[in-house]
This record gives C-alpha cells, sequence and structure tokens, in this order.
C-alpha cells in the first residue's frame, strides 16, 4: 500500500483533522498528543477488532506518556444499545476520565457510533478520535459526527451530533476486513456516485475499488466534507447522504439486524431507484446502472420482506416527521433530490 499521506481538515462545530494512509496506529501518541492535555484514555473496540489492533494502539499512545484503559464489547449491531452504552459509561466513570481525557473508538461503524455517544454525553462532552478499521467506518459513519445507539423500536433512536477531535484512518487495518465486510462498504461508496458524482460512480464501475481503496476513501470524505460543512445538522442537503437507507433501515430492522447496514443500503437504492422510474422521476438506464454495478459488487437489491412491514419498520425511523416523511430520489446517476411525502404513501415508493 502506498504510504503517502492524504489529509483534509473539516470546519464544522469543532474543526478536526481526517488522516487517510498506512501506519497510522503506530504515530497515534504523538498525533493524539498534538491535542494537548490528555493523561487518560479508553480504546473503545469489539471483540473482532481488538485483538487485531487493540495492543498496536495501545503502546502506541503509552509510549507518548497516556494511560490506557481498555473496553471491549461483543461484535455487531447487536450491541449498540443503551446497555452496553451504559457499561462503557460505567467503566469510563470507574477509570475516573475528566474532561481533558480522551476515548478512541476503535473499530467499524458500530463502534464509532457507541463511542461517540459516550463520549459526547459522559461529564457533558469529553474528546474522542476515530480509528475507522471497516470500509463502512472509513467512507461514511467516522466523519460528520452522528453519534447514536438503538432502540428497540429502531435504529439510532437516542443520539446527538457530536464531532471527533481527530480522524486516523489506517488503510493497513482493512488487511484484515472479510470479504463481505468489504462489500458491505462497497454499498456506501457506490451511494456518494449516486447522490453528487457521476464520473466516481463511473470510474467505480469500470474499475474495482479495492485496487484504489486508498483514494476511494479520500474521494468519499471529501465530499461527505463538502455537504456536512454546510449542513452540519441533517436540515437540508446532509440527507442526501440518506440515499437508500430510510428502506434500508426498514430492512436491517426487519431481519433482525441479521442483514448488515450496507447490504440493507444497497436494497433501499435499487427500491428507490425502481420506484423513481415508475413515478418517472428517472430513466430506465439509471436503474440499469445502478443494478449493474451493485452486481458488480456482489450487493443485493431485494429482500423477501413485504412493502407493508418494511414501511411499518422505516415509519419508525427518526427521519419520519409528523405525518409525513422525507425521502431521496434519484433524477439520475449522480443526482438525487429531497422529497417530502405523507407517511402513508411510502408504501407506493417499495417496488
Ligand atoms: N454515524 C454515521 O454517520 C453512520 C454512517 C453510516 C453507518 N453508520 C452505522 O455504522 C454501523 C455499520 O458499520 P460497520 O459496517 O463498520 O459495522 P461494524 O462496526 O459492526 O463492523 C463490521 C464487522 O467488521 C469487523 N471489523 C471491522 N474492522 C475490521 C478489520 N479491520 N478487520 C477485521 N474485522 C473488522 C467488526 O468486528 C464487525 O464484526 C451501523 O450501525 C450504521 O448505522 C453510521
Amino acid at each position: 500500500m502506498n504510504d503517502e499521506r492524504i489529509c483534509m481538515t473539516i470546519d464544522a462545530s469543532t474543526r478536526y483533522d481526517v488522516v487517510i494512509g498506512g501506519g497510522l496506529l503506530q504515530e497515534a501518541g504523538e498525533r493524539i498528543q498534538a491535542l494537548s492535555g490528555i493523561c487518560k484514555a479508553v480504546i473503545v473496540s469489539d471483540d473482532q477488532v481488538f485483538p487485531l489492533y487493540g495492543e498496536t494502539l495501545r503502546s502506541a499512545l503509552e509510549k507518548a506518556g497516556i494511560r490506557v484503559f481498555s473496553f471491549v464489547f461483543a461484535h455487531g449491531e447487536g450491541s449498540k444499545n443503551l446497555h452496553v452504552y451504559e457499561q462503557l459509561l460505567e467503566y469510563i466513570s470507574e477509570c475516573a476520565l475528566s474532561r481533558t481525557d480522551l476515548l478512541a473508538a476503535l473499530g467499524g461503524g458500530v463502534t464509532g457510533d457507541l463511542c461517540g455517544f459516550a463520549a459526547a454525553t459522559y461529564q457533558r462532552g469529553i474528546r474522542f478520535v476515530q480509528f475507522p478499521t471497516s470500509l463502512l467506518a472509513a467512507v461514511d459513519s467516522s466523519v460528520g459526527g452522528k453519534t447514536a445507539v438503538n432502540l428497540k423500536n429502531g435504529k439510532n433512536q437516542v443520539g446527538c451530533f457530536y464531532q471527533p477531535s481527530l480522524v486516523l484512518c489506517d488503510t493497513d487495518t482493512l488487511w484484515t476486513l472479510p470479504e463481505k465486510e468489504y462489500r458491505n462498504g462497497f454499498a456506501e461508496v457506490i451511494k456518494y456516485g449516486m447522490i453528487m458524482n457521476a464520473p466516481f460512480f463511473r470510474k467505480l464501475a469500470e474499475r474495482p475499488a479495492r485496487e484504489w481503496i486508498r483514494e476511494v476513501i479520500a474521494q468519499c470524505v471529501s465530499m461527505k466534507r463538502e455537504i456536512v460543512m454546510k449542513d452540519e445538522f441533517d436540515t437540508g442537503e446532509r440527507m442526501l447522504l440518506n440515499f437508500g437507507h430510510t428502506l434500508g433501515h426498514g430492512v436491517e430492522k426487519c431481519s433482525g439486524y441479521t442483514i448488515p447496514h450496507g447490504f440493507a443500503v444497497a436494497i433501499g437504492m435499487a427500491a428507490m431507484t425502481r420506484a423513481a422510474v415508475q413515478h418517472g422521476i428517472c430513466s430506465g438506464e439509471t436503474l440499469q446502472e445502478l443494478e449493474t454495478i451493485l452486481e458488480r459488487y456482489d450487493l443485493p437489491m431485494n429482500t423477501e420482506y413485504s412493502p407493508k412491514e418494511l414501511a411499518d419498520a422505516a415509519l419508525l425511523d427518526k427521519k419520519s416527521t409528523g405525518s409525513s416523511i422525507r425521502i431521496i430520489v434519484p433524477e439520475c446517476t449522480g443526482r438525487c433530490v429531497i422529497r417530502t411525502i405523507a407517511a402513508e404513501e411510502l408504501i407506493r415508493w417499495i417496488v
């Protein structure tokens, strides 16, 4: 892997850098010391990622004079809940972390969302650094400050906007990422192309993303940066990033979270694009382009759940406001629009 580092600054309510490249875990100590005043850190990680990278991060932080603790939870979406969140807060408190200390989220999107929410709420907010190790976390969840845990009724029902102080995306960690998790991340990568960047979409279609993964991550982060800096709190343009997500969250919920997030988003993007064709909003060629790329990246496009089951599950999602719901609809490859529809109409968009 190329050693060159890519660095971008996100200018949101907190200004922070996103650094992408190999070997960043080993350098974490120096980079975190630059944040100043940190004496203790808790590494938050799941039981698949911690055995792979926990000691590397611990030793890098200790070399920088930081006292390190670790909190390891069972991997998977099932841990993104209030119970694990409470256990984490109790642990941080036992370690006597103060507001000048740090949480380090080492893992995928589940770890980042859970750790970020704990950081936002412990003692009214302590700093946290994202170390994304899944492709999905690298291209999407580690940047932009959405933190949350799930409730029985749906995804991300409790959470807040809280930006990290730094994102260190060590691309070497992707070497151990299982094939299925790569595919899971590619759904979010394809999403960026569909909502705002047709040339990027077509390049992904022509050349396997794994061959230029560092640049793929950098381009996705750059697109997310652009959107987050215009609409940090998700009141306008940022909603475009939810393309495929309203139905996707419904799919995840119906499956009892056995269908991973990216696969569910792929199903949601395909369903929404089929509906857009039926409603005369986009052409059959756009649908074909999307279906071709989803097939190429071995992503699902259909689900066994009925439109009624999916609509009911999706309407519990946080994006429904009273009797209306916002959906993201493609007009063509590289351009999506936000539409507000009556909640009962959603079922007509699941085809
Ligand atoms: N906050 C946001 O803006 C945002 C955006 C998109 C998705 N999300 C959330 O992200 C979550 C999905 O993220 P995810 O797909 O990363 O899930 P995840 O965190 O569960 O990681 C997926 C699996 O990959 C394993 N893994 C991660 N990195 C690895 C590595 N380098 N080597 C080996 N195994 C590794 C994990 O242990 C886990 O089993 C969902 O909860 C979703 O709601 C949040």
